[in-house]
């Protein structure tokens, strides 16, 4: 299966998975609240901040919604969640992913949770490797508002990410951490059904799969063109490579299906799981 890059700075990592093949822009979106009334701060509410925020050249596509902390001024902020939508890389957004919010705004309070909408994929203009560049804009993006807003003391604090996906989502959150996160700012990824391994013979074999690749590497077919296939695989052998580079890791199996169709049950242990996975290892 999988190859994790060399030069990854990943230092964390969470894997949940049903199972392994499952397969604005001048200034950052700025709180609504008023900074004099402690009160009214204290009584936020799930409500996002800013919704639709641009962080690229594409105003419909390249927007994002930040929940902002709830608890500290954002400029204070360390720690950024970017949830990542599924939709087979050719369709879903972000509002797929508001389920996520209320609970990782619950456990952690001081963070700025950023939910984004990505550039589709089509036959003609895949997902790959646009959608990879959307992550390192939307991170790129947010880094330069924050960081690049606070007094020059207070330089030494970096900005960590967490880059939590589902489904075709999770599959870009992985690829971006285990490839492209080459400055290191990316400390945990939550893979949430994603597939990881373009190159099994699970997918190869399989027409049905490899049609649903086409938004992600245009209309190629693994036996004729495996390049890209390759390419866009974020790791062969996940599993063994993160045990060999000491790489913290938790792979949680649920019985089958895709997430939106498991019991209540089973989505609120993934959120448990999810919690206790970032409280330990995103600090
Ligand atoms: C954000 O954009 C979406 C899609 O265009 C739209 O449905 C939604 O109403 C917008 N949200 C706000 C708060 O403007
Ligand atoms: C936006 O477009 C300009 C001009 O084409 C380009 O230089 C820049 O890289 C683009 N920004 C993003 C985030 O893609
Ligand atoms: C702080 O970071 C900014 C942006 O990277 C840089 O221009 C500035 O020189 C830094 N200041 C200090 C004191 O390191």
């Amino acid at each position: 299966m999988v190859l994790l890059s060399p030069n990854s700075h990943l230092s964390k990592s969470l894997i949940i998975a049903t199972c392994l093949i499952s397969y604005t822009c001048g200034n950052i979106p700025e709180s609504d609240d008023e900074d004099n009334e402690p009160e009214t701060k204290k009584e936020r509410t799930v409500e996002p901040t800013v919704y639709n925020a641009s962080y690229g050249n594409d105003s419909s596509q390249q927007i994002a919604d930040y929940y902002y902390p709830t608890t500290i001024e954002v400029d204070k902020t360390t720690h950024v969640i970017i949830l990542i939508h599924g939709g087979a890389w050719s369709g879903g957004q972000k509002s797929d992913m508001e389920i996520c919010v209320p609970f990782l705004r619950e456990a952690f309070p001081s963070f700025l949770i950023v939910n984004m909408d990505y550039r589709l994929g089509t036959w003609s203009s895949p997902g790959y490797p646009k959608q990879i560049k959307d992550v390192q804009n939307l991170i790129t993006f947010i880094r330069n508002r924050i960081v690049g807003s606070r007094p020059a003391s207070n330089n030494a604090t970096e900005l960590k990410f967490t880059l939590l996906g589902g489904s075709a989502g999770a599959h870009l959150a992985l690829l971006y951490s285990y490839k492209y996160n080459t400055a290191g700012h990316v400390k945990v990824v939550v893979d949430v059904v994603g597939p990881v391994d373009f190159t099994d013979p699970a997918y190869t074999l399989n027409p049905v799969y490899n049609y649903i690749a086409f938004p992600l590497v245009g209309p190629r077919l693994f036996i004729l063109n495996p390049k890209p296939y390759f390419a866009s695989s974020p790791s062969h052998r996940l599993r063994e490579k993160l045990r060999k580079e000491e790489i913290p890791y938790k792979i949680v199996m649920f019985d089958g299906g895709h997430f939106y169709d498991w019991s209540e049950e089973d989505k609120q242990k993934l959120k448990d799981e999810t919690v206790l996975f970032l409280k330990k290892h995103f600090k």
